[in-house]
């Protein structure tokens, strides 16, 4: 164990109560030491674990099979399986899948299908290979570079009833992703940090498993290639980060179903990833506006005076929540008509003002309420759609927000589907709501299993648990063996909330009529084609503001675009200052909303009086000016897979120094958001990566000695420090009190030049709230360049047919080296009145031009 270095141990005893006698026992090695996190029971190099090639890699249409038997009689969980199975499918020359699995009897699979090529001639960018030493040795090699992108050499392979491990080398120590946690860097740290993944109803607290489920992460190599390796697997697992570089995936369940994908750019691998597992969805444009909740108006004069002081100071608002506090006794599908009373008429007449509002359902149903009176109940019972005990035939029952005691539907039912989507129509005409939000779907239970409690049996009480809070399966949340329509709760308990998006996003759309809205708390690999996310439960600390950013990094790269957390905090009570701070930073998240908890001071934008309304409705209006951008993005992320917010890491991959930064964030990849993260802070440590940047404010550029350094950059209370990356064109509208206002205001054009004076951008234009109006070609594009002093409208498609005419009124170009003599537009001059330039290099142009048809704008000198 000497010649071993310590780098490079994988944990064989995961579990707690190791000793020397049981590590032995397991043909692992014993060895204390006192560095942190580094186990002290590991597997030998060369150990009597793992499997072994039965016989010699068979082709196969796809790839190849391979059966493996298990090597020596050591089981570290009992019940090991042999011979199991790999099938390694070429799926597209970037993607490739690797499925290990029990060739005698199926398992649980996640019910996702991904599909692979059908078009079999392509040239993969992968080789793999199988090395069949005393150990099996399977690898990934990316053809281009050689470089092993897995290896799995580093111990034994276990494929047992309840316990699946792999450990696999990767080739560095840029590793992002995998969720939903909250930690301290978006960068993970691989010091031996292990995370548990199993949906919780559990606020982000450090390394906690929280409410949703992705093993999902990207890697950047030593020469900044990236690729994305996904585990399509959903039962309680957690992966081990480990210093050599290694990562250790163990699962209890299902079976290990791995996707690797080859980029090679960070945007390249969440395309792919996305094509696999499916592309967010499009959202309405007034969920890109400003949304404000909270838990515990408690009544509708609360609600209305809240909404009011927006209004009365003019801060941009969209869209209006009804958190639990609206229903009767918080039972779904009621509304209080006592504190409550008079909402179905406020709603429309919000709606009358231009906004829209969402209500929250829970997936829990009382029984307990005298018979007659709750249909929702009643029916649900009658269609057999619970989630039902160990014996499948009587529902679990549970304790949640509805008095007395719950029942939970299992929308992996289809008849489920049915009967969630007839109430929730049904539920349209008692309160006109736009979207729907779904919470506590983990799902979430006051006690640990349903009543009785879970029997001692080995779902419930598995092996091997892995490292998720509590250490108990069913804490807070249903028995494992629980049956589901698709098989055990133990299998399908993270999928819950992943089951509930698909049916609600299509209640949604019908009940509406209109494009679906649906934000759910807890979600899955895929869920981002229903939903959007919020980071849950937070608390009114600075330190959760900059956990927000990575929070939003990471579900960018599960492939839900949709996100942002609680502004200004949900527990505990903010202040003025964070609070500020928070309206600033938040009006960058794609999902802009301020929610609070019940019993804590009020925290609207509003309330805190005039400098507070200001400054937040200051923040807003620039985003609101900034929305058919990020509905351009949007648009993208629908279409081709693209992130909407990324980290400077991915679109500046070959400077290190953008691997680390989590405080800064690039929506697309043109406007960098640096916000104040801490109290007292007047100025922000901006990195500007190597590109021409201007100052969003003053269009200023930042001069060549600021980049690649870390600048400090006035913030005072007023000001979110923003900037503009060089080379690109953004669209831009005036803003208005709602994005129903804002949609109809003349446009205009930033344009930042790079270092050859050229730079381009594009336009997606529909309605803004048309099912499918991508799909259905009921949308323009336009796309711009700009190069040789000339800017050029091209309308690509042009399938939009709105009755207001919609048009320019300014353009603004930023980096020119000097003075323009004449400008043309359209072939036209454009008189110098309607013209400005500031010695920065800055050009302002008023002119009067259709948004959607082609444009010519040629600058002489
Ligand atoms: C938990 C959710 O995370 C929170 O946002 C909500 O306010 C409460 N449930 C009450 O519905």
């Amino acid at each position: 164990s000497t010649k071993f270095p310590i780098r490079n141990r994988v944990d064989c005893h995961p579990q707690p109560g190791a000793s020397p006698e049981v590590c032995e026992a397991k043909g692992c090695v014993w060895c204390p030491t006192t560095i942190a996190n580094v186990p002290w029971c590991f597997y030998p190099a060369n150990g009597p674990h793992g499997y072994t090639l039965k016989d010699a890699p068979q082709k196969t249409a796809q790839g190849w099979r391979v059966t493996l038997i298990k090597r020596g009689t050591i089981s570290l969980f009992g019940n090991d399986i042999s011979p199991i199975v790999m099938d390694v499918e070429f799926h597209t020359k970037d993607r490739l899948r690797f499925k290990i699995y029990d060739p005698n009897n199926k398992r649980f699979e996640v019910p996702l299908n991904i599909e692979s090529s059908s078009d079999v001639s392509f040239e993969p960018n992968y080789d793999v290979e199988f090395v069949n030493d005393t150990v099996l040795q399977f690898r990934v090699i990316r053809k281009k570079t050689r470089t092993i992108l897995w290896e799995t050499t580093l111990g034994g392979l276990i494929f047992s009833n309840q316990y699946l491990q792999l450990m696999t080398s990767v080739p560095s120590t840029s590793i992002y992703g995998f969720g939903e946690h909250e930690h301290p860097s978006f960068k993970h740290d691989m010091n031996y940090v292990r995370y548990g993944m199993f949906s919780r109803d559990q606020s982000p607290v450090a390394l906690s498993n929280l409410y949703g489920v992705h093993p999902f992460y990207m890697c950047i190599e030593k020469d900044f290639n990236a690729h994305g390796v996904l585990l399509l697997n959903s039962n309680a697992q957690d992966v081990t980060l480990s210093p050599s570089p290694s990562l250790t995936f163990r699962t209890i369940g299902g079976i290990l179903d791995f996707y690797m994908f080859l980029g090679p750019t960070p945007e390249n691998v969440i395309q792919q990833y996305t094509e696999a597992i499916g592309r967010p969805f499009m959202p309405p444009y007034w969920s890109l506006g400003f949304q404000l909740s909270r838990w515990g108006y408690n009544s509708i004069d609360v609600l209305e005076k809240t909404v009011e002081r927006l209004r009365q100071y003019d801060i941009p608002h969209d869209v209006q929540y009804g958190d639990i506090d609206y229903m009767e006794r918080q039972l779904d599908f009621t509304y209080d008509k006592a504190n409550f009373a008079g909402l179905p008429e406020y709603i429309k007449k919000l709606k009358n003002d231009g906004m829209h509002y969402v209500i929250i359902l829970d997936p829990f149903l009382t029984k307990d309420e005298p018979q007659g009176t709750y249909r929702p109940y009643e029916l649900g019972q009658e269609l057999g759609v619970w989630v039902n005990n160990s014996d499948g035939i009587t529902p679990a029952v549970g304790k949640a927000w509805p008095p007395g005691d719950s029942v939970y539907p299992d929308y992996t039912n289809p008849k489920t589907a049915e009967w969630w989507t007839q109430m929730c129509m049904e539920f349209k005409n008692v309160l006109d709501y736009d979207g729907i939000w779904i919470d506590m779907n983990e799902p979430s239970n006051f006690q640990n299993g349903q009543h009785p409690g879970c029997e001692k049996n080995h779902l419930n009480y598995p092996p091997y648990v892995p490292d998720i809070t509590g250490g108990l399966l069913a804490e807070k949340t249903l028995c494992p063996d629980s049956k589901t329509y698709l098989g055990y709760h133990y299998d399908t308990h993270s999928l819950f909330g992943w089951s509930q998006a698909i049916p609600t996003f299509y209640a949604s759309q019908n009940a509406t009529g209109k494009r679906a809205f649906v934000l759910s708390r807890s979600t899955f690999v895929g869920s981002g084609k229903y939903t959007g996310h919020w980071l849950g439960d937070n608390f009114s600390r600075w330190r959760d503001m900059h956990m927000s950013i990575i929070g939003m990094l990471e579900f960018n790269l599960f492939g839900i675009p949709y996100i942002g957390a609680d502004i200004c905090g949900f527990n505990e009570e903010t202040t003025y200052e964070l609070c500020l701070r928070w309206m600033q930073l938040g009006a960058f998240y794609p999902f802009s909303r301020n929610h609070n908890a019940i019993g804590n001071k009020e925290q609207d934008p509003g309330v805190f009086g005039e400098e507070f309304a200001a400054i937040s409705r200051s923040a807003l209006r620039i985003r609101y000016s900034l929305l058919p951008y990020l509905y351009t993005l949007f648009y993208h992320s629908h279409v081709s897979g693209n992130t909407v917010v990324r980290g400077l890491m991915h679109e500046f991959t070959s400077d290190p120094q953008t691997h680390g930064i989590d405080r800064a964030f690039l929506w697309g990849p043109a406007l960098m958001i640096t916000p104040v993260l801490e109290e007292g802070a007047r100025s922000v440590y901006v990195y500007f990566p190597e590109a021409s940047w201007f100052d969003f404010y003053t269009g200023e550029q930042v001069p060549p000695s600021w980049l690649k350094k870390s600048v400090e950059i006035p913030a005072p209370l007023d000001v979110i420090p923003l900037f503009i990356r060089g080379g690109y064109i953004l669209p831009i509208q005036f803003p208005a009190r709602t994005t129903v206002l804002s949609q109809l205001n003349p446009f205009s054009l930033i344009i930042a030049l790079d270092e050859h004076g050229e730079a381009s951008g594009s336009l997606f234009w529909d309605d803004g709230d048309s099912i499918d109006s991508v799909e259905r070609g009921e949308y323009s594009y336009v796309e711009y360049k700009y190069s040789n002093r000339t800017l050029k409208a091209t309308v690509i498609k042009n399938g939009y047919n709105g009755i207001t005419p919609l048009a320019y009124s300014s353009i603004q170009i930023l980096g020119l080296t000097s003075r323009p003599n004449v400008i043309f537009m359209n072939g036209k001059i454009i008189p110098s009145n309607r013209m400005k330039y500031n010695s920065n290099g800055k050009i302002t142009l008023w002119i009067s031009a259709p948004l959607l048809q082609e444009l010519t704008i040629s600058f002489e000198y």
